[in-house]
């Protein structure tokens, strides 16, 4: 049986990467069987989170935004699995971590909603434009065997 999969892109962001988080996040979308892509630490550009960002430019919160995700190292990364998109979302939680349930990575490990740990694209068309502003093409690996014996 072939299940569909969609490609999901996520980012630990520097305070995540600060706090020793990475392998406790990757961990928990491992665990839940989505499988890894790709996958690498930078320091982004200003340019990079501009146009990770643009659909909030203008709001009081951007420049901060900008500054914050481009202050230190994070970890970028593309994680494949049926319903990535909305799977990845529910497990990040809501935006503000005192608000994000008990038991998604917001809900567990943030009670900021400005410094909340990690970034999930929202919707599956969004997928593609934010990954391709930190991955090339050739950079997602290919594993179509493993990817399909495990759904
Ligand atoms: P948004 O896309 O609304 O949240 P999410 O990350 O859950 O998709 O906002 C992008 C980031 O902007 C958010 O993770 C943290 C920051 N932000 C603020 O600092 N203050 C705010 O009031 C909002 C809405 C977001
Ligand atoms: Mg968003």
């Amino acid at each position: 049986m072939i299940t569909m999969t969609q490609l999901e892109f996520v980012m630990i962001k520097p305070d995540g990467v600060k706090r020793g988080l990475v392998g406790e996040i990757i961990k928990r979308f491992e665990n839940k069987g989505l499988k890894l892509r790709a996958l690498k630490m930078i320091k982004m550009s200003k340019e990079q989170a501009i146009e990770l960002y643009k659909e909030h430019e203008g709001k009081p919160f951007f420049d901060d935004l900008v500054n914050y995700v481009t202050s230190g190292p994070v970890v970028v990364m593309v994680v494949e699995g049926p319903r990535a998109v909305e799977v990845v979302r529910r497990m990040v939680g809501a935006t503000d971590g005192a608000e994000a349930e008990p038991g998604s990575i917001r809900g567990d490990f943030a009670l900021s909603k400005a410094r909340n740990i990690v970034h999930a694209t929202d919707s599956p068309e969004k997928v593609e434009r934010e990954m391709s502003i930190f991955f090339k093409k050739e950079e997602l690996v290919e594993d179509y065997e493993f990817a399909h014996a495990i759904y």
